[in-house]
């Protein structure tokens, strides 16, 4: 990090805690004006459970793994923190994420800028675990699966309490970057964050990282939980068909941590506009900014080198128009695969994938 990232970082406000969404199960969003170092501080973390927080006692915990295997395991707590570990750098987002964003408004928590963060994950690689157990030829899909419990809120409802279960494609769970893990930013993780060990599998919208993980199923057909089905899917074409399919890797997205909407800025005067860019499946290398609601944009510059997975935030070095008014101001990020962010939210992800650049309507007017 050179010095003026450093110095210009350090500027940042005080962690100022969590914005409630909704009180239990705890859906809490980081302020995103916040936003400061490269790393998110734990406690300024966005949490999103749909059920409550299960407390676990790690004695007793058990992490299994069944399904279609040689061997079936049974894992202590002790057992995981014992095996050589991983530490990797993940932005996770919530795939619902913006959602207040979108016109006409959608059903869901209204999450504004800050069910998104960027964090130092450490745990033990899921392929070890798997070669452990020995994966069946046919196996497609490994089913992770929490200890929290109950009633989705959303519909349709299932006819009962279901836990919390996601799949991932064999081929990306065994890559070594998949971890099942214990601690962020050097620290056990916390009730809320899913102690005792949790799924972080970078580059997926954050409902693939399972919290308090207690079951990994070998499943040799495509997993159709409720989860990657009713919700957490989208509408994809199939030859003129329109089919269901579980969400996965992040879209390219970028967003305005400062100024924050409707802030009243002095005309004729430097400010230094400030945000972070994430994608799933490639780099982000460009940034662009609009100062005049996407009529004409400006190269902004990045603060931190590419690391696949992890933000890159960026700035914007802008002098304030001499003319008071009030401004809309957009960023937009380009991927190494050449694609930049769309202009619109896509109606096939629903409440979902709100990766549009997102305006922040701020007044230019004198003190
Ligand atoms: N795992 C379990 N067991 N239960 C959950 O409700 N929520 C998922 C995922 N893992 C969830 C879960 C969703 S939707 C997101 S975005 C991330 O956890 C959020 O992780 P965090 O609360 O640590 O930020």
């Amino acid at each position: 990090m050179d010095m003026e990232t450093e110095n210009w970082a350090g500027t940042a406000m005080r962690p100022v805690g969590l914005i409630i969404r909704q009180k239990d199960p705890n859906n809490l969003e980081m302020p995103f004006d916040q936003l400061g170092d490269f790393i998110t501080p734990s406690e300024l973390f966005y949490i999103r459970s749909h059920f409550p927080t299960p407390e676990l006692d790690p004695g007793a915990y058990r992490l299994s793994i069944g399904g279609a295997v040689r061997n079936e395991l049974s894992l202590r707590y002790a057992d995981i923190r014992a095996m050589p570990s991983r530490t990797c750098v993940a932005t996770l987002e919530c795939a619902g994420n913006s959602r207040v964003f979108l016109v006409p408004p959608e059903p869901g928590a209204q999450w504004e800028l800050g069910a998104v963060g960027n964090a130092e994950w450490t745990g033990v690689p899921l392929f070890v675990l798997l070669e452990h157990a020995g994966l069946a030829d046919d196996v497609c899909d490994l089913v992770l699966e929490g200890a929290d419990r109950g009633v989705p809120k959303e519909e349709p409802k299932p006819p009962g309490p279901i836990s919390y279960a996601r799949s991932i494609p064999r081929t990306r769970a065994m890559e070594p970057d998949v971890l099942i893990a214990y601690q962020m930013n050097g620290q056990d993780l916390t009730p809320d964050h899913g102690y005792p060990l949790r799924a972080i599998v970078p580059g997926h919208y954050g409902m693939a990282s399972v919290k308090w993980l207690t079951h990994i199923v070998a499943a040799t057909q495509p997993f159709q939980g409720y989860w990657q089905t009713s919700d957490y899917g989208y509408w994809d074409d199939s030859e003129g068909t329109p089919v269901r399919r579980p969400l996965a890797e992040m879209k390219l997205k970028s967003q305005i941590a400062r100024p924050r909407v409707y802030e009243r800025l002095e005309p004729g005067r430097p400010y230094t506009i400030f945000g972070a860019a994430w994608a799933g499946v490639t780099d982000v290398i460009e940034i662009w900014i609009s100062l005049d609601g996407g009529s004409s944009w400006v190269q902004g510059e990045f603060l931190d080198p590419i690391s696949r997975h992890a933000w890159r935030r960026w700035k914007y070095d802008w002098i304030t128009p001499a003319q008071p008014g009030r401004y809309t101001l957009l960023a937009r990020a380009r991927g190494a695969d050449q694609r930049a962010q769309p202009d619109g939210h896509n109606a096939n992800f629903g409440s979902y994938v709100i990766d549009h650049p997102l305006p922040i309507e701020v007044f230019v007017a004198a003190p």
